[in-house]
């Protein structure tokens, strides 16, 4: 097919290191820390409900509606996340990706600015790609977040921009979660300038310590939240939801039609039938109890086996950021990871918009997916790969 039957601005898109790296993890011989994948057995706990017989019923089978019953059930869920909302204020979307696909499509315009932390998730990057925004990193401490201070001045000195992409919980890649207190700076702060906050939650009920309502529950009317079903169900449902004021919900009707016409009918049967024949709140539970013990795993491993590596412990979420000494460079360290000791993880230069020195010397581990026997080899085979990256830097600088 010759080339020009294509627009040429497609020419700039580019594969993300995330849809690469998925891949290459496709082998099961390979120790994969670097998806935000769930845990295959715990999707497996799904398989002790007893799916409906009337599960493939035509109905079921149909393009409809969005489920009422459904978003009754959200608006639950809000509630016990601190959010107050309506289920006139739910708009069903085919997972939390669409959601913020659509959400920039409403809110920006071509190069209209949005302030995204400089390291991010790719998601988001990509949606932005292909809709000539532009992205401008707000600097951030890789221990505690977004720097509020910067984010002031970047307010003060940029055109308005349309809003703010924020992830305050289990934050991908930097596994941070905002306290409190930052917070309710960052929300005095957006009000101050009145800009709108994306809220990404895609991890927001995957809490190991203690919980702190969302953003959202902080400033109803200047907040846009987005919920998943993908990491507490299963990702292949691809359902998630925004909660949005009721008056925008038609817009964001009139373009999904135009991409998907609507959220599959059969995943939101299946997750309501989920949802009204198993204790959610157990399985939630279950979930925190099982990534939690993940998680020391990995802790104490990279501890024991990279005691280089600094890090702080993730609150929630499935990922884990370390920075190794800057001699390092983890893209390099990747392929020889890889390639000669069958363990991945992701770059941080995979995640940064900009410039920023650490990026290339650090590494996203998600603790979640690898099953739990195997998170300590391959730590160690990752320490091994370490140890070959440091021996090639000394044999290069005695040439
Ligand atoms: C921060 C963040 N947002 C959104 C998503 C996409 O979620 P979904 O499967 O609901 O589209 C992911 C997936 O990894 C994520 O890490």
């Amino acid at each position: 097919m010759p080339d020009n039957f294509l627009h040429p601005w497609t020419k700039k898109l580019e594969k993300s290191f995330v849809q690469q790296a998925l891949e290459v993890t496709a082998n099961p011989d390979i120790i994969s820390f670097s998806l935000g994948r769930p845990d295959q057995n715990l999707l497996g706990l799904l398989n002790q409900n007893n799916i409906p017989s009337d599960i493939l019923s035509p109905q079921n089978l149909q393009y409809s509606p969005p489920s009422y019953e459904l978003k009754k059930y959200i608006v639950k869920l809000m509630k016990e996340r601190g959010v107050d909302c309506k289920e006139e204020e739910i708009f069903l979307t085919s997972g939390a990706q669409q959601a913020m696909s659509l959400l920039t499509k409403v809110m920006t315009h071509e190069n209209d600015t949005i302030l995204v932390d400089q390291l991010t998730y790719p998601g988001f990057i990509q949606v932005n790609q292909s809709l000539n925004t532009k992205l401008v990193p707000i600097p951030c401490d890789i221990r505690s977040g977004i720097i509020l201070d910067e984010l002031e001045k970047l307010l003060n000195c940029n055109p308005q921009p349309r809003f703010i992409y924020m992830i305050p919980e289990g934050h991908n890649p930097l596994g941070i979660s905002l306290g409190e207190t930052q917070r309710i700076q960052l929300i005095k702060l957006a009000q101050k300038y009145q800009i709108p906050i994306v809220e990404d939650d895609a991890y927001g009920l995957l809490t190991y310590e203690t919980t702190v309502p969302p953003l959202k529950s902080y400033w109803k009317e200047g907040v846009f939240y987005i919920g998943s079903f993908s990491k507490v169900l299963a990702p292949s449902f691809r359902v998630g939801w925004i909660v949005t004021p009721k008056t925008t919900i038609e817009r964001f009707e009139t373009l999904k039609e135009g991409t998907d016409i609507n959220t599959s009918t059969f995943s939101q049967k299946l997750i309501l039938s989920i949802l009204n024949d198993t204790d959610f709140d157990a399985h939630v539970m279950t979930l925190r109890e099982s990534y939690k013990k993940k998680r020391n795993i990995m802790v104490n491993s990279l501890k024991k086996y990279i005691p280089e590596l600094e890090f702080e412990i993730p609150q929630s979420g499935f990922f884990l950021w370390g920075t190794l000494p800057s001699t390092v460079n983890t893209t390099e360290l990747f392929n020889v990871a890889l390639r000669e000791e069958g363990i991945s993880f992701l770059p941080g230069e995979a995640f940064l918009i900009g410039e920023r020195a650490d990026a290339k010397n650090s590494l996203r581990l998600s603790f979640a997916f690898c099953p739990i026997e195997r998170i300590e080899e391959g730590v160690k085979r990752l320490a091994y790969a370490l140890q070959k990256v440091n021996n090639a830097a000394l044999q290069r600088m005695a040439v």
